[in-house]
């Protein structure tokens, strides 16, 4: 595990954006798993600079979203296929064919999990899967639980996720309750992982995370595993931890 602890938000936006455009650079047709959230949106307007600078192209890269709400059309302003585009998608160069969110308006959701993973190993697997990590510690929407669950799967949103949330709704009750996630193995397998993290509200998760028990009830904590995994925290997210 690589701990990085930026100055600032700005700072870990910069080293963000700058792990996955070496990723891009590297290799053709690189596959990467991507959030939504306030936390990577420094690391999307840095790469849309890049990209606008003529510094990085995304014509052959293929990504996948870890999440989207169920029963929200993509059209809703809260939906995260409407997140992707607007603040990422639309900016940059890559093929619209290449971009993948699961539906969570599908008719069979179990169909269309089945259907995302199959997505995903027919491209050969996803090379750099970057997250954030709620103040649960849940990661995608993977919510804190008494087992890790596998696959791209269907989930109840936790009250705490539906509160935490809402502030971009409105209220409580218009938070769709269900959602469709990749599930642990399906972050676990991805080659790299890349875990953000900014601000004091995260420093608790983040602790629990990396230095505590590995356990389903904090998910992110399951990520102690991976082979190769990529912390980066500011400082007030980083005040918490013992060894940095
Ligand atoms: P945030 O969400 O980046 O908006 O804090 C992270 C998450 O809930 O996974």
């Amino acid at each position: 595990m690589k701990i990085v602890v930026a100055k600032n938000y700005e700072e870990l936006s910069l080293q963000a954006a700058n792990k996955v455009a070496d990723i891009v650079k590297s290799k053709q047709d690189v596959v990467l798993g991507l959030p939504t959230g306030s936390t990577p949106l420094g690391m999307y307007k840095d790469l849309i600079d890049m990209n606008k600078e003529g510094k990085l192209s995304f014509k052959d890269v293929t990504t996948f979203n870890l999440d989207e709400y169920e029963s929200l059309p993509k059209e809703d302003e809260n939906s995260y296929y409407r997140f992707m585009w607007d603040n990422f998608f639309s900016h940059i160069d890559i093929d619209r064919q290449r971009t993948n969110i699961p539906n969570g308006m599908a008719s069979n959701v179990e169909e269309e999990c089945k259907d995302y993973e199959r997505r995903i190993e027919d491209v050969g697997g996803i090379d750099l899967m970057v997250l954030g990590i709620g103040n649960n510690g849940h990661i995608g929407f993977n919510e804190p639980s008494s087992y890790f669950a596998g696959a791209t799967h269907r989930v109840k949103l936790h009250e705490n996720t539906i509160e935490a949330n809402s502030r971009f709704f409105g209220s409580l009750d218009k938070v769709p309750k269900h959602a469709v996630t990749m599930g642990i193995k399906s972050i676990m397998q991805c080659r790299s992982v890349m875990i953000l993290a900014s601000g004091k509200g995260k420093a608790d998760a983040i602790k629990k995370a990396l230095e505590g028990p590995i356990t389903p009830e904090l998910p992110a904590s399951v990520l102690q595993l991976h082979r190769d995994l990529t912390v980066i925290v500011d400082e007030e997210a980083a005040s918490l931890l013992e060894k940095r």
